[in-house]
C-alpha cells in the first residue's frame, strides 16, 4: 500500500545517505584508511564494494541528518535510543560495509572495529529493509561472474567477500553472521548450477557446513551441483586466497566435496560400521535428512551409497528410511 511504500522509500534514503556519508569520512579518515591498507585491499575494490568509515561520536549522523529525531532514522536501525530516550549512532568508530539488494539499495550495514574489541562485527538489526535470512552479501556485485562461471561461492564473512574481488574471484557471496538458510540456496540455485561452500576451516566453520547442508537438501535438482570447500584450520577464504594466490583457491573450489560424499561421511562420522549397531545407526541418522533431498535421482543414488555401506539391499534401506519404493512397471 501506498503509506508503506512512502516509508520503505524514506528508510531507504537514510540508508543512502549514511553510505555517502561513511564513504566520505573515509577519505578524511587516515586511521580507517591505514587499517584497509594493513588488510590488504586497494582503493578500488574498497569503492566497488562501497566501504565507509562510521565516524567515532555519539551523533555523527547529525552532521547528514539535521532532523536527527525523526523516526525514519530509528526504524532503519541506524540510531538508538537509551532508557533516559537519549538517541545516539547504532555505528560508532568502525569500517563499514553497505548490504545492498538485488536493485542496488542499501538495505543493512555491517561495521568491523578497528581494533581489537567486543563485537567484531556490529550489524544492522532486522528492519522493514533488512531480513537476513534471505539476504547475501556481495551479491549484486557477483551477479556478472556468477553468470560468467555458472557458479557461486558461499563464504561467511565480508572480507572474504572483498578478499577474493580483489584477487579476481569475483563470484562470492557471504551469509551475514547467520547460518545458511533454504531460502539462500533457493536464491543462488536460481542464479547458479554449482554452488560452491566455503567456510573458516574452524569448528565454528565446520558447524556452519553442517547447516548449510541440512539447508541444501530440499533446494537440491538433478541438474544442479552443491560441493563442499574445506580450508585448513587456520585460514578462512580471505587468508587463503592471500598466503596461496587465486589460482590455488580455484584449484581447491574445482575440487570441492560433493554434497552426496560431505553427506554419506558426516553420516559415519558416529558410527562403528565394523558392528551391526552403528550400520543400524547410520540408516537411523540417515532418516533425518536422505527423505528431505529434493533432487529424486541423487536421493536413490545416495540411498544405493548407504545401502552398500550398511551390508542392507536398497529396499531395505528404502524401507527403513520411511520412503515408499519406486513403483514397478
Ligand atoms: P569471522 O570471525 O570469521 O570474521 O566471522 P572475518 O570475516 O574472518 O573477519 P576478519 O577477517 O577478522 O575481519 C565471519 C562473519 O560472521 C559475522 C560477520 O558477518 C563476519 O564477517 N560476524 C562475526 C558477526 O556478525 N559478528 C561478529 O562479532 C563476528
Ligand atoms: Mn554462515
Ligand atoms: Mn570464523
Ligand atoms: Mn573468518
Ligand atoms: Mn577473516
Amino acid at each position: 500500500d501506498a503509506p508503506a511504500r512512502e516509508s520503505q522509500r524514506s528508510l531507504l534514503e537514510v540508508m543512502k545517505t549514511a553510505m555517502n556519508f561513511y564513504r566520505r569520512e573515509l577519505k578524511t579518515s587516515p586511521r580507517a584508511i591505514g587499517y584497509l591498507k594493513k588488510r590488504g585491499l586497494s582503493g578500488e575494490i574498497a569503492a566497488r564494494f562501497g566501504i565507509g568509515y562510521a565516524p567515532d561520536g555519539w551523533q555523527a549522523l547529525q552532521a547528514v541528518f539535521p532532523k536527527y529525531d525523526e523516526p525514519a532514522l530509528a526504524e532503519a536501525g541506524m540510531v538508538i535510543s537509551n532508557e533516559a530516550g537519549r538517541r545516539y549512532d547504532r555505528f560508532r568508530d568502525r569500517i563499514m560495509f553497505p548490504i545492498l539488494d538485488g536493485k542496488g539499495n542499501v538495505i543493512a550495514f555491517g561495521g568491523r572495529i578497528l581494533d581489537a574489541g567486543e563485537p567484531k562485527y556490529l550489524n544492522s538489526p532486522e528492519t522493514p529493509l533488512f531480513e537476513k535470512g534471505r539476504e547475501l552479501y556481495g551479491l549484486p556485485q557477483a551477479r556478472v561472474a556468477i553468470r560468467e562461471t555458472g557458479t557461486v561461492i558461499v563464504v561467511e564473512g565480508y572480507m572474504d567477500v572483498v578478499a577474493l574481488a580483489q584477487f579476481g574471484v569475483g563470484n562470492a557471496v557471504a551469509t551475514l553472521g547467520t547460518a545458511t538458510t533454504p531460502t539462500h540456496v533457493q536464491k543462488l540455485l536460481r542464479q547458479a548450477d554449482h554452488l560452491v561452500f566455503c567456510f573458516d576451516g574452524d569448528k565454528a566453520g565446520r558447524k556452519a557446513a553442517r547447516r548449510a547442508l541440512e539447508a541444501s537438501l530440499p533446494q537440491l535438482a538433478d541438474d544442479k551441483l552443491v560441493s563442499f570447500l574445506f580450508l585448513p584450520e587456520e585460514h578462512d577464504p580471505d587468508s587463503f586466497v592471500r598466503a596461496n594466490g587465486a589460482q590455488a583457491f580455484q584449484d581447491a573450489a574445482k575440487n570441492a566435496t560433493p554434497l552426496g560424499r560431505f553427506l554419506l561421511d558426516t553420516l559415519a562420522e558416529d558410527c562403528d560400521l565394523a558392528t551391526a549397531e552403528g550400520r543400524a545407526k547410520m540408516v537411523f541418522v540417515a532418516k533425518e535428512m536422505i527423505p528431505k533431498i529434493s533432487a529424486p535421482v541423487l536421493r536413490l543414488q545416495l540411498i544405493r551409497e548407504l545401502a552398500f555401506a550398511a551390508q542392507l539391499s536398497p529396499e531395505e534401506v528404502t524401507s527403513a528410511l520411511g520412503l515408499a519404493q519406486a513403483e514397478r512397471s
